[in-house]
């Protein structure tokens, strides 16, 4: 089942949660053939919880830490996330690789730790434009999944993958729909090598401006089994149009 995914990334407080949930509950129908995800921020995980329990949709987080409890002062444990009913948590964003410095090796823990607590990972990867200018998308897209999954790879069917090249997440300007798919074909070799018994359940997501003029460009291919959406998840129609768009 594809994937479509609100990224609020640090928006909205626990009464403007409120508002939107009861809105955009009300948008969406019973999504029987797709799979719905919210990713508040940490404050409205758990108001958000409550009002999605027993709904379609599905709750997650934008980031964990790896360890389970302990002194690591501003941190957000995956049993504290999973008690609020996070079904998801999104790893590796490009903003935490680049703005709080997240690398490889601490997104790989946190993989492992999602896995160890049964949360379902999604793992953010993506060029930037520098990176695409010179010919290297495929070499660093590889290195992230690689290094990101490194002693885990037995394990890829249960996470997946969301393709975000860094110059499109934020500034209105989207892949086109047919670099996403050269992208997501690769991404789907990649981890045909580093398992390759898996019976292809990690989905590959496509994210960076995503609106509800263009997600159904990007839905129309098969091998685009998702969206990771920010900006344009804000608002509950915004979202709902997307969701509703394919
Ligand atoms: P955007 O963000 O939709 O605002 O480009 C996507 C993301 O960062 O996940």
């Amino acid at each position: 089942m594809r994937l479509i995914a609100a990224n609020w990334k640090m928006n909205k407080t626990v009464s403007e949660t409120e508002d939107y949930i009861k809105k955009f509950l009300k948008l969406v129908g019973k999504l029987e053939d797709r799979e719905v995800l919210l990713c508040p921020p940490f404050t409205s995980l758990y108001v958000a919880g409550k009002l999605l329990k027993d709904t379609p949709v599905k709750l997650g987080a934008q980031n964990c830490f790896y360890e389970k409890s302990g002194a690591f002062t501003g941190e957000v444990s995956l049993p504290m996330l999973k008690e609020l009913g996070c079904s998801y948590v999104i790893v590796g964003h490009s903003e935490r690789r680049r703005i709080f410095c997240e690398s490889d090796e601490v997104i790989n823990k946190k993989l492992v730790a999602c896995l160890e607590e049964g949360i379902r990972p999604i793992l953010c990867v993506g060029e930037r434009i520098e990176d695409r200018e010179a010919g290297m998308t495929f070499k660093v897209v590889e290195t992230q999944i690689r290094l990101a999954l490194s002693g885990i790879e037995k394990y890829t069917d249960s996470v997946d993958i969301a393709y975000e090249p860094v110059w499109a997440i934020g500034t209105g300007v989207p892949a086109t729909p047919e670099d996403a798919v050269e992208v997501h074909r690769f991404i789907k070799e990649v981890l045909k090598d580093l398992n390759p018994g898996s019976e292809g359940r990690t989905r590959v997501l496509y994210g960076g401006s995503v609106k509800p003029e263009n997600a159904s460009e990007f839905m129309k291919h098969e091998e685009i089994e998702g969206l990771l959406v920010g900006g344009a998840s804000l608002d509950p129609e915004s979202f709902a149009k997307i969701v509703n768009s394919f």
